[in-house]
């Protein structure tokens, strides 16, 4: 369903990080070409071995490889994608994207891509209710970006609450639903 498909993955420093291999998996499965972006701090909560391998493509964090100096161009990546799913995004993240503050190479290709771009949100309760995240979530969706809600449930500090990112089954479908309305729309125009 996702055949041939290009999906750029940014993965944040959330505890959600580690429902990102299944997504991965479950992408390319679907026929999807995947490349992953994490960020520094995501680097903390899944590797970019495990990525790599499961997308079979390189991972990209930094901006360029500090041993011989190859530069990852954000420009490039963000016009390969045809969309920019960036799951799980944290609180910090989100921040970054709102005010265009590109310290690493998740955001500085957030800001150059010309696709879609979705945004999985993944916090703790408190910290998904702060007015502060309810305001970052409003600009980003009237900035154009679409939001994956998160569900309400378990949460990893033990709370019960929304602040959970949605499962990558649910991700695939929603992926699939864009896509199928696409082809729909440029079906239509096109008769
Ligand atoms: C165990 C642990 C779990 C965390 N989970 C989350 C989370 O789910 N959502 C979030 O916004 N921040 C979470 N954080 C805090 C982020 O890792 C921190 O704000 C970090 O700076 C995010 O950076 P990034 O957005 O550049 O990846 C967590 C931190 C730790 C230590």
């Amino acid at each position: 369903m996702l055949k041939g498909k290009k999906i750029l993955l940014g993965v944040t420093g959330s505890i959600a990080a580690y429902k990102i291999p299944f997504l991965v998996r479950l992408l390319v499965k679907e026929g999807a070409e995947v490349k992953v972006i994490l960020t520094p701090a995501a680097r903390d909560f899944v590797t970019p071995l495990t990525l790599s391998t499961l997308s079979g493509q390189p991972v990209f964090t930094d901006f360029f490889e500090k041993n011989d100096g190859t530069w990852h161009s954000h420009v490039e990546l963000g016009n390969w994608a045809d969309v920019y799913v960036i799951a799980p995004v944290s609180a910090t993240t989100m921040g970054k994207m709102v005010n265009g503050i590109a310290d690493n190479l998740l955001i500085a290709t957030y800001l150059a891509a010309k696709c879609s771009v979705f945004f999985a949100p993944a916090m703790d309760l408190d910290m998904f209710k702060h007015p502060s995240t309810s305001d970052n979530i409003d600009k980003l969706n009237n900035f154009g970006n679409i939001i994956i809600e998160p569900e309400e449930g378990e949460l990893a500090s033990g709370l019960y609450g929304a602040g959970r990112m949605q499962e990558p089954e649910k991700i695939i479908d929603i992926l699939i639903d864009f896509f199928k309305k696409k082809r729909t729309l440029k079906t239509n125009k096109s008769s």
